[in-house]
């Protein structure tokens, strides 16, 4: 298989600058970016925390692309400053956090004593958000909440089961893997619509188990296909198939696959959501590429016909591409890589910078580029 031609070492060196910018300015963990500057997760408000995972990811994958022990001192010292949301019930995103600041850190190191501290992380995650009658992970709201808070789950939970899949590698104990498999079948039968497309979120009876609506957060409707869902979605059942050799998670990976290219616009950087009645006046978001690139290139890993897994890269480079020419601060002395992402349109936030778009943007550089490095970070069980 070639590797397409993308001027890669421009474009590491470029991320690399914006990285060694962050770690002089950034005073907490990074969202979004705005107006030249950084806006930080807010430390009394747990759900926020969600991203606090990118930004000691990026210093992982900066640290083991160059060698440099800056990014590896740097990373640690992030990495500790979440260290307390291990034991934090109240967000559904210990897997985003846990596995990119812990496992990918002992991954780029071979420093294990990263890891106790992400098996904390699954129990805690897995025992609070677990419903075994309906067989899904809980998102947001209280363990302990009301029905409409407990019986909630959402697509994005689907990035956040490689937490679990590795918890029981590491652990020797089955059930992290269960539930996270078990999540995922109830995902595809409940999010994943017959043409490919997805549902933001899924609310059950929490008592009973039983399905009742698909819904959505930061989409435009119940029935629309808000983007960066849709890239979760194929990076996530990409990975499960990685983890659990079961075919239908690499069909349905397939499928989310076909319906990103064939509803993409010329630019291949989807609208915020695929339905966005104002679809070409409206706003693009970048993280949904960058997710897409990445969990294109994911699925490549694992592809079993070599004219599809041709097909996946030569499309992720072709994201790439287009976030390298049209959407990346080149140019301008904004201090992120990627423009024009949008963290939710319906809660009026768009159009800014967005840390998990360049997370992403730098693992599928990482992912095309260098397979003894991604098989070291990524491709492992
Ligand atoms: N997981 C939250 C988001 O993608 O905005």
């Amino acid at each position: 298989m070639t590797t397409p031609t993308l001027p890669l070492p421009e474009m590491f060196d470029y991320s690399l600058q914006i990285i060694e910018r962050m770690m002089e300015t950034v005073e907490y963990f990074p969202e979004r970016c705005e107006d030249g500057r950084w806006i930080y997760a807010e430390k009394e408000r747990i759900p926020s925390h969600w991203i606090d995972g990118f930004w000691v990811g990026l210093l992982w994958l900066a640290y083991a692309h160059t060698g440099d022990p800056k990014f590896e001192a740097a990373a640690r010292q992030w990495a500790d400053r979440l260290a307390w949301l291990r034991t934090e019930t109240r967000t559904h995103d210990l897997g985003f956090i846990f596995y990119l600041a812990n496992v990918l850190g002992a991954r780029a190191t071979g420093d294990e004593s990263l890891l106790p501290y992400a098996l904390e992380a699954a129990q805690t995650f897995v025992s609070g958000r677990y419903n075994p009658r309906g067989e899904y992970l809980q998102a947001w709201g209280r363990v302990d909440g009301p029905p409409i808070e407990r019986g909630r789950t959402n697509i994005d939970l689907m990035m956040n089961l490689s937490l679990l899949f590795w918890a029981s590698k590491y652990s020797g104990d089955p059930n992290y893997a269960k539930s996270a498999a078990n999540h995922a079948r109830t995902t595809r039968l409940v999010l994943v619509r017959p043409d490919g497309s997805t549902a933001h979120v899924g609310d059950f009876n929490p008592e009973t188990g039983a399905f009742l609506r698909q819904e959505t957060h930061q989409g435009l409707s119940h029935a629309s296909c808000w983007s960066r869902g849709q890239g979760w979605a194929l990076y996530g059942f990409a990975n499960c198939y990685r983890h659990t050799g079961d075919e239908v998670f690499l069909y349905t990976a397939r499928r989310l696959a076909e319906y990103v290219i064939a509803n993409a616009p010329a630019d291949l950087v989807p609208f915020w959501d695929y339905d966005s009645l104002d679809i070409p006046n409206t706003y693009r978001d970048s993280s949904a590429a960058a997710v897409i690139a990445a969990g294109l290139l994911e699925l490549v890993d694992l592809e079993i016909d070599d004219q599809l897994a041709a097909k996946w890269r030569q499309y992720a480079a072709d994201v790439l591409q287009s976030l390298w020419n049209n959407y990346s601060s080149r140019g301008t002395d904004i201090p992120a890589i990627l423009l024009h992402g949008s963290r939710s349109v319906p809660h009026g936030k768009a159009d800014h910078a967005l840390i998990y778009g360049d997370y992403y943007f730098v693992e599928a550089l990482v992912r095309l580029s260098n397979p003894t490095l991604s098989q070291k970070l990524f491709l492992e069980v």
